[in-house]
């Protein structure tokens, strides 16, 4: 059989990890996250296609494309989409792939503007606030879906 894929989809400003804000986020950047999950995916039998955008509607596109393609789930960092984006929020709820809503930090802990957040709702899980690890946790409870 062939491997089942899952998406790991990034959204703005993500692609600066390493040395955006590292005392919240870090200092791994996203090929360092990517090259882990990929080797954990593969641990796990899963192909991991990991992709970052700072465009709103390529993030849309990507999930309307893991439906189709029918990957086996979406770990999805909208950055700060998460917290003014309806249409990423109704993309999710458009798509029977399950969703599960990645941060490094943890929003709720930070300044007000950040705790709604519409990826949330729309999602099946939330891994958040363990830095760059939020990923490898999300991958252990997609990989278990
Ligand atoms: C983030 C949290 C968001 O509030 C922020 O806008 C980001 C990163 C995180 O991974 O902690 O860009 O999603």
């Amino acid at each position: 059989m062939a491997e089942k894929t899952i998406y790991v989809l990034n959204g703005p400003n993500l692609n600066m990890l390493g040395t955006r804000q590292p005392e919240i986020y870090g200092t791994d950047t996203l090929d360092d996250i990517a090259e882990r999950l990929t080797v954990q995916g593969a641990a796990l039998g899963f192909a991991i296609d990991l992709r970052q955008s700072n465009h709103e509607g390529h993030l849309v596109d990507w999930l309307h494309e893991a439906h189709f393609e029918g990957v086996h789930a979406v770990l999805l960092n909208a950055g700060a989409y998460t917290h003014t984006s309806i249409a990423l929020h109704d993309a999710i709820k458009s798509i029977t792939v399950p969703v599960i809503e990645v941060h490094l930090s943890d929003p709720e802990t930070r300044e007000p503007f950040r705790h709604v957040s519409y990826v949330g709702m729309a999602a099946t899980d939330c891994v958040k606030g363990l830095g760059a690890d939020s990923y490898r946790v999300a991958l252990e409870k997609a990989a278990a879906l």
